[in-house]
């Protein structure tokens, strides 16, 4: 069984509800009557039902096991109006305003998830990163002891000699710009938790990326990645995690050897944690582009799973991660 085969299989041993705003946009129609036919959840696609079903024809797929909500006609709407409000008064939000806010499909979802009628959310179809990822900050907040929303991407490289045959986590590659010694060590335990519940890890071993491996370098960013590790260990005292080291010596073991012989994760890490934003983004869409790896989203560090899709997704993609989703929401 690949990655992708396993998720699959977990999402059916335990099916969730994922609410998908952009309801009306085609691939995710076809995508939603795909998760319904492979029982991999219980989509639900937020719009007009006449319009979503006019899609559904003209793509030619029955919406069987597929639910449809209009935010315009939902009896919930009040209730969740009055959440928002309540959650965002401090903030200044009328009720007024958190009456608007929950009529946009987006914020809707998010509502949703919030208040337990869905478990979990994807778009991003045709709405940026940061359009999902606000409404979600805002509403469903971190889980309980972190600090922090990120990302894992799960890259699926050809060389199997590479972390779990060939099975990486990369993080933090689509949220936060510029973290913290702080973040970044939130970042790490969140990977590695990823890592352990998504891709069935037994042990995560996280390696704190920099361009210098244990004190080859001396500089303030490297100094940043040492306090992360300091920090991680802190909050995860039982995680294998190490740095800072550059991805050779984390990732091969004669190179690890030579350049950081004590540690425990140098030439065997299967989670590498970017030191920024630009260092991750890059990084990812370099092994996809050069390296021909396959790689998948989650966001991580939620109260409750809501995933980003890029706008230039298939349908697969978005079955895929409403899938991950899924099994996130277990
Ligand atoms: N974790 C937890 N909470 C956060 C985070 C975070 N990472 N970021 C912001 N918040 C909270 C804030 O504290 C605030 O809470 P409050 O309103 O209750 O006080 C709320 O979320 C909104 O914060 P803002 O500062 O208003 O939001 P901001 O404008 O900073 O947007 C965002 C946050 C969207 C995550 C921003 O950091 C961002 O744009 N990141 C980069 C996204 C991106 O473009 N990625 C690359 C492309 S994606 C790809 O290539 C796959």
């Amino acid at each position: 069984m690949n990655m992708m085969e396993k998720i699959y299989a977990k999402a059916r041993a335990d099916v969730k509800t994922i609410a998908l705003p952009e309801g009306d946009e085609p691939r995710t129609v076809k995508a939603a009557a795909e998760v319904a036919r492979l029982g991999l959840a219980r989509p639900v696609l937020l719009g007009d039902a006449e319009k979503i079903g006019a899609v559904a024809r003209d793509a030619g797929v029955a919406l069987e096991g597929v639910a449809i909500v209009d935010p315009a006609q939902d009896p919930k709407s009040a209730d969740y109006a009055e959440a928002l409000y309540e959650l965002r008064k401090a903030k200044g939000l009328t009720r007024e305003e958190a009456a608007k806010l929950t009529s946009d499909a987006m914020y809707h979802g998010v509502l949703m998830v919030k208040l337990g009628d869905a478990h979990g959310l994807v778009s991003g179809a045709t709405h940026t990163t940061g359009d999902m990822l606000r409404p979600a900050l805002q509403i469903i907040k971190t889980a309980p002891g972190m600090k922090v929303v990120s990302s894992s991407f799960l890259i699926q490289c050809q060389n199997r000699a590479l972390g779990e045959d060939g099975l990486l986590v990369y993080a933090d590659c689509v949220v936060v710009p510029c973290p913290t010694a702080e973040e970044l060590a939130h970042i790490a335990v969140s990977a590695a938790e990823t890592a352990r519940k998504l891709c069935g890890f037994e042990e995560p071993r996280v390696a704190m990326l920099s361009f210098s491996t244990k004190g080859s370098a001396k500089h303030e960013l490297v100094d940043k990645v040492k306090k992360a590790v300091e920090i991680a260990h802190r909050l995860a005292p039982e995680l294998m995690l190490d740095g800072e080291m550059q991805p050779d010596a984390a990732l091969v073991p004669e190179i690890g050897a030579s350049k950081a012989p004590d540690s425990p994760v140098a030439g065997r890490a299967n989670v590498l944690i970017f030191p920024d934003l630009q260092a991750g983004n890059i990084c990812y869409k370099i092994t996809q582009r050069v390296a021909g790896a396959e790689a998948f989203a989650v966001l991580q560090g939620l109260a409750k799973p809501c995933n980003d899709l890029s706008r230039g997704c298939s349908v697969e993609d978005i079955v895929n991660t409403i899938a991950m989703t899924a099994v996130q929401a277990q």
